[in-house]
């Protein structure tokens, strides 16, 4: 074997033929534009006696070398094309095909033009015509690529995630090829023990004392990741109240208690939905109802006050239940921190003799001699979980940790974090930790003899399976682990904080033009924010309108309302920038337009007043009535599917 090593700085075309030569073809070959997919040995195969393995070999399902040949063949193919699918800074040399269209963020097309190109396709594979046609996968690869939303733009700021890191990219490639399923040590030994490695960094990351407190597990999505934290406080509350002396880490599987789920007015709906999901009644407001809506502040964080007196009200009509406090680390559209040592002391307030402090002597000594059977803990007591799904990752930031999640370590029971947002890790990376350990696998093991072998077999006890909902598990920790490898921790503290400096450059941009109105942006907040929202106001009511208290008259508010709607589908359907719109639960404010900043881009000024132009040249052209971006709006700000005769910015 040769001892040479390649190198990223390696010239492309020696790294290319030392790759072919490994797999014992040319360049040419992996690169012919002519040759179907796999012929050369579709061909030899084609010629030898038929039996079931040379059919097999045929469909091009021919064993490890020719699944090597046709990874190389792909990746070779996919590498041209991705010009199509990244913004003008990516791939402008090395053969990258590249079109006028991969400098915009989106090639708009309506939905019924995608959907007849798919019947093309659909047609070609059940008339078995597409089966090893290098052509039609290219054409596909093509349209794919060219008429998908290019979240590594600049001006992609439609959601809470943007362009994925290469480093992810890779990581992901690699856990395909691999493909381990990483639920048991027998069946991902690397990926399982990382999956265990990384869990236990982080836990120490945020403070915790390991290793007799961090446990968690990786999670597909911060609404999933959620529920899991969920599920393993009612776990614990039912442990506490039904067999005060049975292990807290003992397995068993029960729902009839209830308990009380608090979230503030802006918290995620995952919440809502997962409590809905286990069971409890989710109807705010009313006697019934498990989960209670705490109000916010001007900025979006829970307000303790209203916390404070919420509490009190349930501790009065159910004495018995405990509650699940999710504390917001970033809320979906003001990206505003809730304040979790205010939160945690209105807690300890209202459950005096239970409150859970992992930070006092008393419990270090205890978790010391014994982490796994704990002392009964007087019930009802409380859980807090924050959902960090969006500003968690601030964890990395020196200068934001202290204000964005003051009192992680101390207070938190469970803690998300969604790497895939902004850390850029390739979607779904999200992360949920858990302070105590023993209780994830308490809670959702089910002890599949077939899988879970820890009686017979000692590695099992690093199996990680149960300690989640699914069975087969891709490998997210990887991705994660990749990327911290690589740019360490002092990487990813740098990227939150572009992000927030990103934030906070265009949000002083808006601020200096009369068009736009900031909503809930304090130019003078020392906590990081990442979500600007705003207003367009119309020329006509830039005297009238100068600050959100002014948005009272109903005809004013239901225009901008529509204003907001419209521009945005203006800006998506030219394919000039991608944004949001969206309401603040709470409050009876009109629709507002939101642009969300976490890809990896830094932005100059002068990209600053592109975009600021980009959305003011479309407002202008979304109160406009007649125009092609008001075909779908309505003055209420409802939006209608735009047909084939709506705008778009091509033909197929
Ligand atoms: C605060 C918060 N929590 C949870 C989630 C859900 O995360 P995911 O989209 O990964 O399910 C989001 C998504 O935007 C979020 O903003």
């Amino acid at each position: 074997m040769s001892t040479e090593k390649a190198t990223c700085f390696e010239p492309r075309q020696q790294r290319i033929q030392r790759a072919a030569a490994r797999f014992g073809h040319s360049r040419r070959d992996a690169e012919s534009p002519e040759a179907p997919l796999g012929a050369a040995h579709r061909m030899e195969t084609r010629n030898a006696p038929g039996n079931a393995t040379n059919k097999l070999k045929e469909v091009g399902l021919g064993g490890e070398i020719v699944f090597a040949r046709e990874l190389q063949e792909l990746l070779g193919i996919v590498e041209r094309k991705l010009g199509l699918c990244t913004s003008s800074d990516a791939g402008s040399e090395n053969g990258v095909e590249r079109t006028p269209e991969a400098q915009l963020p989106l090639v708009y097309v309506p939905p019924s033009a995608i959907w007849r190109q798919l019947d093309h396709y659909v047609q070609c594979v059940i008339s078995g015509e597409s089966a090893g046609s290098r052509d039609l996968l290219e054409q596909f690869l093509e349209d794919l690529l060219r008429y998908s939303v290019r979240t590594k733009h600049a001006f992609f700021l439609h959601r809470l995630y943007g362009g994925s890191d290469p480093v992810g990219q890779i990581a992901d490639l690699i856990c395909s090829v691999l493909n381990n399923s990483a639920d048991t040590f027998s069946a991902a030994p690397y990926l399982v023990l990382l999956e265990r490695r990384v869990i236990e960094a982080l836990s120490s990351c945020i403070g915790w004392k390991t290793p007799l407190q961090g446990d968690g597990i990786f999670c597909p999505g911060g609404s999933y990741a959620n529920l899991i934290a969920l599920t393993t406080a009612r776990h614990v509350f039912q442990m506490n109240a039904r067999r005060p002396q049975t292990k807290r880490t003992q397995r068993h599987h029960c729902n009839e208690r209830r308990m009380g789920i608090f979230t503030s007015v802006q918290g995620h709906y995952s919440v809502r939905r997962n409590a809905a999901m286990l069971g409890f009644c989710d109807a705010p407001g009313e006697d019934c109802s498990d989960v209670v809506l705490v109000p916010c502040d001007e900025q979006g964080r829970m307000d303790p006050e209203a916390l404070r007196r919420l509490i009190r009200c349930f501790r009065n009509t159910r004495p018995l239940s405990s509650v699940f406090v999710n504390v917001t680390a970033g809320t979906t559209v003001l990206s505003a921190f809730d304040p979790l040592p205010e939160i945690w002391t209105v807690l300890a307030e209202a459950f005096p003799l239970n409150s859970v402090d992992s930070a006092s002597a008393e419990l270090e000594q205890r978790l010391e001699a014994d982490t796994m059977i704990r002392e009964r803990l007087p019930q009802p007591t409380f859980w807090v979980h924050v959902d960090g799904a969006l500003g968690g990752s601030f964890l990395f930031s020196e200068r934001f940790r202290p204000v964005a999640l003051a009192g992680l370590e101390k207070y938190a029971n469970s803690f998300v974090l969604n790497a895939h947002k902004l850390l850029n890790a390739p979607l779904q990376c999200s992360i949920l930790l858990v302070r105590e350990r023993g209780l994830l696998q308490a809670a959702h093991a089910a002890r599949a003899p077939y899988l879970f072998h820890d009686d017979l077999d000692t590695d099992a006890q690093y199996d990680i399976g149960d300690m989640t909902l699914t069975c087969s598990r891709r490998s997210d920790a990887l991705k994660f682990w990749l990327m911290w490898m690589w740019r360490g921790s002092a990487g990813f503290g740098a990227r939150v904080e572009a992000a927030a400096r990103n934030a906070r450059a265009i949000a002083e941009a808006m601020a200096k033009r009369p068009c736009f109105l900031l909503v809930h942006w304090p130019l003078d907040r020392s906590y990081p924010a990442t979500n600007v929202c705003f207003y367009y106001l119309p020329s006509d009511m830039r005297e009238s309108i100068r600050n959100l208290a002014d948005i009272k008259a109903e005809t004013a508010a239901q225009l901008l309302g529509s204003i907001s709607v419209r521009l945005c589908r203006a800006l998506q359907v030219s394919g000039k920038a991608l944004l949001n719109y969206c309401t603040l639960e709470g409050t009876d404010l009109p629709i507002f337009l939101r642009l969300a900043l976490h890809g990896l881009h830094v932005y100059e000024e002068q990209e600053i007043q592109d975009l600021l132009n980009r959305i003011e040249d479309c407002g202008d052209h979304a109160i406009r009535p007649g125009t092609p971006a008001s075909i779908s709006g309505n003055v209420s700000g409802g939006v209608s599917p735009v047909g084939d005769d709506g705008a778009h910015n091509a033909v197929l």
